[in-house]
C-alpha cells in the first residue's frame, strides 16, 4: 500500500466508511474501492495528465543507465506516457518506473507491455502449431511459463491472444493464430487468457492478456496484410467474432483493435464494433488499445486528417494510442472545437488507471521489478522441458507409408537442407524476447538425441530460394544463414553424395521463419522451387526419404503427398524445435498433432475451409467434377489434408456412432458415443472429435461444425468408448436478425479423427 497511501492518505477511511453500511461480496468490495481510489486520483488530473494517459510509445532510445536522458524521459516525467512497450530489460524498465513515480507530478506508475505471443526466452511453437495439439491445458501451460518469464523481466502485459480466425493461407499471420475454426479457436483463446492472467492478476507472475486484433483482420481480401476486410454480420457474429468474445468472457483485461476496415469504417474508428459489440453486447469492462499507429493510418484509409481520425477514435472507444501519439497530439484542440467530450477522454483515461489499478501496481509499481526471478525463472531447465514437450505435440504426421517413421537409432541418417542446422529460425515469427543463439537446431537435436549410436551426416542442400532478393525479404539473412553462390545442381550434387552414403535421408526444407507472420504474405503456398528441386533429387537416390516441413501457414503438398514416403509438418517449433524433432523422429514421442487448418491442393482453391456452406448446386460425394456443379476444371474440391487431420505412429479405429436418442424435444440432452481402438502395436494419443451439422435453418448453415472434442491417449491395443453430451445450446446460432437461438428440426452427428472421415447418424430435435 505504500504508493497508495503516499498518493491518497484519506482514502483508506473513506472507502470503509462508504461500504461499511451493507455486505458485499469480495468482488464488489474491490470494485468500490477501486473506483473511490480512481475518482480521487482522477479529481487531481489535469486535462493534459489525462489524455497522457492515452499515450503508449514504443521503447525509442532509451539506454540502459541512461534511461533519464532519452526522449521519452520528459514526456514520462511531463505525466505524457501511460506505459511503454516493447523494451526488454529489466534495468531499463526499473529505470523508467523511476522517473514516472518519483518525477512526475502525480507518480502514476507505467504498464509495460511486449509481444509474448509463444513464450517469452523459453520459445513455445508458433500459435498455429500450438492449435495442432488441440489440448488446452498444455496451452494455457504455455501462457502461464511465458507469463513467468515475462513478468520476471518487468513485463506485465501482453499483446496476445491473437485469436483471428484465418481461412486464407496466403497471409503469413495465419501462423499467429489458431487457424480456421470458430470451436477450437475460442477454446484456445479461452486458455491462452487464463495461462497469461491465473486467477489473481495482482500476483507478480500473472500478466495482463490483450485479445487482438478486434476484428476480422484474418480476413483480408487475397490474403494481403492490412487489406480490407467485408463480410455478413451473420458471418461475424457466427464465425468470426466468437474467439474475440471467449476471451473477454475469460476477463481478458485488454483488447486491441485491429488496422482492417470493417463495413467501410477502419477499426480503430469503428464505433459500432468498440462500443456497440464490445462494449454494450459483450459487457468488455478493460481498456482497448490501438495497433501500432493504427490511427494514424486511418489519414491513409481515407478518413479525415490527424486530428479528426484520432477524435473518431476515441469517440468510437479507443483508449489508448501505440506508438503515434495522435491522441497526445490532438485531443485537447478537438475537445475545445466540440469535437471530442471531456467525458470520453474521462473514461479511456478512467480505464487505463483502472488497469494499472486492477495490475497492483499502485502498491508496488516495481512489482513486476525483482532482480531475483529474472535470475532464477527465466530459460530454466524445467521450462526448456517442458517447450520440448509442447513442441513435440505440436507437430502433424501427414504421411508415413509404409512406416518410414519412425527412424532408428543406428545406421547413418542424413541430414539435409536448408532449414537444417539454422538453430535461428526454429523459434519462429514473433519471438520478440527469444535468445536466438540459444534455440537448438535440428542437426544438434539429432545428434545429441542419437549420441553415438547412429552416424549423422548433414549437408545444406540448396538456398532457401533460388532468388536471393526473395531470401532477403524472408528474413533468411542475420538469422543463421548465409547465400551459398555456386551454382543450385552443384549445392544439390553435394547433398546427393551425402545422402548416397546414407541409409535414410531427413530433408528439412520449407519455409523460413519470417516467410510467415506479419507483413509476409505469399501468393505461392509451396515449398519454393529450389528446395522441390534438392528434394526431387533425395528422392531419385532411392533412399526412404522424409521430409519434415518447416511452416508458417498451411502450404499446399499436393506432389510431395503423392511422391515423398513420409512428411512430418514441424511448422516453428521455439527454442527446443531442434529436440523435439528428434524426440518424434526417433518415436520417443509418438505424434498427436492434428491440422486446425485445411491444406489445399493448390493456391486457386483458397479460401477452402471445412465448415463452408453446401450451395445450391453442391458435387456430390466422391465425384470430382460434374458440370454445373459448383467445382473446378483443373482441380477437384477435396483439400490435400482436411482441418483435424494428423497421423500418429499407430492406428485406430472407430465404431459406428451411438446415440442415446434419435428424437429429442427442449432441452433434453443427447449422448453420442463411439468406441475407439488403438489398433497397432504402440501407444498413442487421439484427438476425437464431434461435428454438427443443422440440416435445415431459417439461414443456410455450415456443412458440418466442431462441437467438441477430446484427446485421449490409448494404450496398443486399448478401446475406449468417448462419449459427448449434446444440448440446445450446440446448436444455437446468430440467426438474420443476429438472434442467437436454435431452431428444430433434422440434426446429422457426426465423430471422427478428422473433418472428412466421421461415423454419423441423424436426430431429428423438436422445442
Ligand atoms: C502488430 C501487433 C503487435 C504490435 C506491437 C503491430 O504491428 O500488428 O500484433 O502487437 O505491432 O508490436
Amino acid at each position: 500500500m505504500k504508493l497508495l497511501q503516499r498518493l491518497m492518505p484519506g482514502l483508506l477511511v473513506i472507502t470503509l466508511l462508504q461500504v461499511n453500511a451493507q455486505y458485499h461480496p469480495p468482488k464488489v468490495m474491490q470494485a468500490i474501492k477501486m473506483g473511490s481510489f480512481i475518482d480521487a486520483l482522477m479529481k487531481k488530473m489535469t486535462l493534459e495528465e489525462k489524455i497522457g494517459q492515452l499515450n503508449l510509445p514504443g521503447s525509442g532510445d532509451i539506454v540502459t543507465g541512461q534511461a533519464g536522458n532519452s526522449d521519452i524521459a520528459k514526456k514520462i516525467e511531463q505525466g505524457k506516457v501511460g506505459g511503454l512497450f516493447n523494451i526488454k530489460s529489466l534495468a531499463k524498465i526499473k529505470e523508467v518506473q523511476k522517473l514516472a513515480v518519483e518525477k512526475s507530478r502525480l507518480k502514476i506508475p507505467l504498464i509495460f507491455g511486449m509481444d509474448v505471443i509463444h513464450g517469452y526466452e523459453t520459445v513455445f511453437p508458433i500459435p498455429l502449431g500450438l492449435s495442432c495439439t488441440w489440448d488446452m491445458n498444455l496451452i494455457e501451460r504455455s501462457a502461464r511459463i511465458a507469463a513467468t518469464e515475462a513478468s520476471a523481466d518487468g513485463i506485465n502485459w501482453t499483446f496476445s491472444p491473437m485469436v483471428d480466425i484465418a481461412r486464407d493461407p496466403r497471409w503469413g499471420r495465419i501462423a499467429e493464430g489458431s487457424g480456421e475454426d470458430t470451436y477450437l479457436g475460442s477454446q484456445i483463446a479461452v486458455a491462452m487468457v487464463k495461462g497469461y492472467q491465473g486467477t489473481d492478476l495482482t500476483k507478480n507472475n500473472t500478466i495482463m492478456a490483450c485479445v487482438k486484433h478486434y476484428a476480422l483482420y484474418g480476413a483480408a481480401e487475397g490474403g494481403r496484410d492490412y487489406n480490407t476486410t467485408d463480410m455478413s454480420h451473420q458471418r461475424m457474429y457466427n464465425e468470426y467474432f466468437p474467439p474475440y468474445k471467449a476471451a473477454v468472457d475469460a476477463g481478458a483485461g485488454s483488447v486491441m483493435a485491429s488496422f482492417n476496415e470493417i463495413d467501410g469504417v477502419p477499426a480503430t474508428a469503428n464505433k459500432w464494433l468498440l462500443t456497440d459489440v464490445l462494449r454494450k453486447q459483450w459487457g468488455f469492462k478493460g481498456f482497448v488499445v490501438t495497433d501500432y499507429t493504427g490511427i494514424n493510418e486511418m489519414i491513409d484509409h481515407g478518413i479525415g486528417d490527424l486530428q479528426t481520425v484520432s477524435a473518431r477514435a476515441l469517440m468510437a472507444g479507443i483508449d489508448m494510442d501505440m506508438v503515434g501519439e495522435g491522441l497526445l497530439t490532438t485531443t485537447q484542440k478537438s475537445l475545445k472545437e466540440g469535437k471530442v467530450t471531456l467525458a470520453q477522454i474521462d473514461a479511456a483515461c478512467r480505464r487505463i488507471v483502472e488497469a494499472k489499478y486492477k495490475l497492483g501496481l499502485f502498491d508496488d509499481p516495481y512489482k513486476y521489478c525483482d532482480d531475483n526471478r529474472t535470475k532464477t525463472e527465466i530459460f530454466t531447465d524445467a521450462n526448456r522441458t517442458e517447450a520440448r514437450s509442447i513442441a513435440a505435440q505440436s507437430f502433424v504426421l501427414l504421411k508415413n507409408q509404409n512406416n518410414v517413421l519412425p527412424l532408428k537409432k543406428s545406421g547413418t541418417i542424413a541430414l539435409i537442407g536448408p532449414l537444417a542446422d539454422n538453430k535461428e529460425n526454429m523459434p519462429g515469427t514473433w519471438s520478440v524476447a527469444a535468445n536466438f543463439s540459444k534455440a537448438t537446431s535440428v542437426l544438434t537435436g539429432l545428434k545429441e538425441v542419437v549420441g553415438d549410436k547412429a552416424k549423422i551426416l548433414y549437408a545444406k542442400g540448396s538456398n532457401l530460394d533460388a532468388d536471393a532478393k526473395f531470401e532477403e525479404r524472408a528474413g533468411m539473412f542475420g538469422k543463421g544463414f548465409s547465400r551459398d553462390n555456386r551454382p543450385a545442381a552443384d549445392i544439390i550434387a553435394e547433398a546427393v553424395n551425402i545422402a548416397n552414403q546414407a541409409d535414410v535421408i531427413v530433408a528439412a526444407l520449407g519455409e523460413s521463419a519470417e516467410m510467415s507472420g506479419e507483413s509476409s504474405s505469399r501468393s505461392s503456398i509451396e515449398i519454393p522451387e529450389s528446395q522441390k528441386d534438392l528434394l526431387k533429387a533425395l528422392l531419385k537416390t532411392g533412399k526412404p526419404v522424409v521430409l519434415v516441413l518447416f511452416a508458417g501457414r498451411p502450404m499446399a503438398l499436393k506432389w510431395e503427398n503423392e511422391n515423398v514416403p513420409a512428411i512430418l509438418n514441424v511448422w516453428f517449433g521455439g527454442s527446443e524445435a531442434g529436440y523435439a524433432v528428434a524426440d518424434v523422429l526417433f518415436g520417443d514421442i509418438n505424434p498427436s498433432g492434428k491440422l486446425s487448418t485445411t491444406f489445399p491442393q493448390n493456391v486457386g482453391q483458397v479460401p477452402i475451409f471445412y465448415n463452408h456452406k453446401n450451395t445450391g448446386r453442391p458435387l456430390a460425394e466422391g465425384k470430382w467434377f460434374s458440370k454445373f456443379r459448383s467445382n473446378y476444371l483443373d482441380v477437384s474440391n477435396d483439400p490435400v489434408y482436411p482441418f483435424g487431420y494428423g497421423l500418429s505412429y499407430t492406428s485406430f479405429s472407430y465404431s459406428d456412432i451411438k446415440l442415446s436418442n434419435t428424437s429429442l424435444k427442449g432441452n433434453q440432452a443427447l449422448t453420442a458415443s463411439v468406441t475407439v481402438t488403438n489398433t497397432g502395436n504402440k501407444d498413442g494419443k487421439e484427438v476425437i472429435q464431434l461435428y454438427i451439422r443443422d440440416v435445415v435453418g431459417s439461414i443456410t448453415r455450415p456443412v458440418k461444425e466442431l462441437k467438441g472434442f477430446q484427446k485421449t491417449a490409448l494404450k496398443a491395443g486399448e478401446s475406449k468408448t468417448i462419449s459427448f453430451n449434446i444440448t440446445p445450446n450446440d446448436l444455437k446460432f446468430y440467426n438474420y436478425d443476429l438472434k442467437y437461438d436454435w431452431e428444430p428440426g433434422e440434426f446429422v452427428i457426426m465423430i471422427g479423427g478428422n473433418s472428412r472421415d466421421v461415423k454419423s447418424g441423424k436426430v431429428n430435435w423438436v422445442k
